[in-house]
């Protein structure tokens, strides 16, 4: 199924639900060529919604030559419009705009809306409608405000609805996407996690041939994938590389080298690098430089130690679908040098195999799941690359990472008792560079708070902090000052992204 974007905030949702369906789906911009489109045959064709008005000069539109390949279109909200506009109906802006849920009526279930209620609750969001249908169509839902909120032209196979069957407030939105991948075109559930995995196997193999291949992991679960992926597929082929700068969480390095090595017999060579980090980041105190400088010794470590192993000609990479979308069409200020741990030197003589490249994160961690990670790894949280360096604030030295690395325990330890772990996306601790007053058993102290950051996101663009129950924060407050040498405070931080960050460095 190939889902044309026209520039919806939830064109990626809709190849997600595709493929919650089973059946294999991707992204394309909507003015991808009609003869690109033909040659890779796609069993029907989605067109997202879109900001837009059809009417405007310039207006995103179809090549009509589309139409002429036979195969069916659905078209959701915008993408409805730019059928009707383009096979002769009509689309204006009406008096009432409709955005939430709504209640839809079905008039004559056609093929789209067979089997389902007659009354639904679907999720608009639009401005402009179709206020008369093209020839050959006929209307198949209204709603109070909308005449058309459905149609069909069940010989030209071509479907369209004003509503998001995309998101979950439309309560059958996943059985209509069903009606038209099982019905109108006919498709299989197919897309399973054994096709998954076998399908990226074979493809690595008649990629990587005899070749050696390194990886890179990380302790996150995308590298982890990617890399038991290729050792399926190549076996001894294959060594991981595990660069640990000393900056990961507690006992994570080990639970790395438990898994590949002791577990599934992946050759690994585990770099112990923590005195050769700290020496780099001796009276560095600025954070853009710490991750410059734990970016470039990264690279320089993990060179030096594939050179040591003989020439590998692959290099696995965990690239995520979402990544491949948005290369190139994101533009966005530069806040922090993101990925520059793990990331690549301009001139590296690697050819990459990506396993994850057509992947979502959902997906990857099923995988995960399906190949016998253990679930710690597959649910993993998202860390950033310079690890805990970024989260002591002011100079890095193992006294402060032992704070951290055992208060940030301790708060993790609490979060999952709790059962929070999965419901927030990220909780962490954070040390600053500033000592406050206290007293213990009498005794004046001078010692560090701990700052407790829990977010929730969907993303990590936005992030909103988690409103942990006051009995957790306590938990965790209480834990941490009294098991953890050099703190006397924990302070909650309570700032949403933007104007904050996640991370505080
Ligand atoms: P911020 O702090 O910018 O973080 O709101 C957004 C997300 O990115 C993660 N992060 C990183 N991930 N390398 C990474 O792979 C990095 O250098 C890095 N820095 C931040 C952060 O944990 C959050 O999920």
């Amino acid at each position: 199924m190939l889902v044309l974007d026209f520039g919806a905030q939830y064109a990626q949702l809709i190849a997600r639900r595709v493929r919650e369906c089973r059946v294999y789906s991707e992204l394309i911009p909507y003015d991808t060529p009609v003869a690109d489109i033909a040659a890779a045959k796609p069993a029907g064709l989605i067109l997202s919604g879109g900001p837009r008005s059809v009417n405007e000069p310039g207006a995103p539109s179809l090549d009509p030559a589309i139409f002429a390949l036979g195969v069916p279109i659905l078209g959701i909200c915008y993408g409805l419009q730019v059928i009707a506009k383009l096979r002769g109906g009509r689309v204006a802006r009406e008096e009432l705009a409709e955005y939430g849920g709504t209640a839809v009526q079905v008039l004559e279930p056609g093929a789209l809306l067979a089997g389902l209620p007659t009354e639904m609750s679907c999720w608009m969001s639009h401005g402009d409608s179709v206020v008369d249908i093209p020839e050959g169509f006929c209307v198949t839902a209204r709603s109070p405000g909308l005449p058309v909120a459905a149609m069909e032209d069940r010989e030209a196979k071509l479907y369209g609805v004003q509503f998001h069957p995309e998101v979950r407030h439309t309560v059958f939105g996943q059985d209509i996407l069903k009606n038209f991948l099982y019905k109108v075109c006919d498709l299989a559930p197919t897309w399973t996690t054994v096709s998954i995995i076998e399908e990226a196997m074979e493809r690595i193999q008649a990629q990587v041939g005899k070749d050696r291949v390194v990886c890179g992991l990380s302790g996150g679960v995308d590298s982890a994938v990617a890399a038991l992926l290729t050792y399926r597929a190549v076996g001894d082929q294959l060594t991981c590389i595990f660069v640990d700068h000393g900056f990961m969480r507690k006992n994570e390095g080990e639970q790395v080298e438990n898994t590949f090595r002791r577990h599934f017999h992946v050759p690994l060579v585990h770099v112990r690098a923590q005195e050769r980090f700290l020496a780099k980041l001796a009276g560095v105190t600025e954070p853009e430089q710490k991750r410059k400088l734990i970016g470039e010794e990264f690279i320089r470590t993990f060179e030096e130690e594939s050179h040591k192993l003989g020439k590998a000609a692959f290099l696995v990479q965990g690239t995520l679908y979402p990544d491949v979308i948005e290369s190139g069409t994101r533009d966005a200020a530069k806040i922090k040098s993101h990925h520059n741990v793990g990331g690549l030197p301009e001139d590296i003589d690697f050819d990459l195999v990506e396993p994850l490249r057509m992947l979502f994160k959902d997906e990857v961690r099923v995988v995960g799941e399906e190949l016998g990670l253990p679930e710690d790894m597959v649910w993993r949280q998202p860390f950033p690359g310079p690890g805990l360096a970024i989260r002591i604030i002011g100079e890095v030295t193992e006294e402060r990472l032992r704070i951290l690395r055992e208060a940030d325990a301790v708060l993790l330890e609490e979060i999952k008792q709790a059962g929070y772990y999965r419901e927030v996306w990220q909780s962490f601790a954070v040390l600053p560079a500033i000592r406050s007053v206290g007293v213990m058993g009498d005794e004046r102290t001078y010692a560090y708070p701990i700052v407790v950051r829990a977010v929730t996101s969907d993303d990590a663009m936005t992030a909103d902090w988690a409103r942990l129950p006051y009995e957790l924060l306590e938990r965790i407050s209480n834990r941490i000052i009294n098991e953890v040498p050099g703190v006397n405070r924990v302070v909650f931080d309570i700032s949403s992204k933007p104007p904050s960050t996640i991370e505080w460095e």
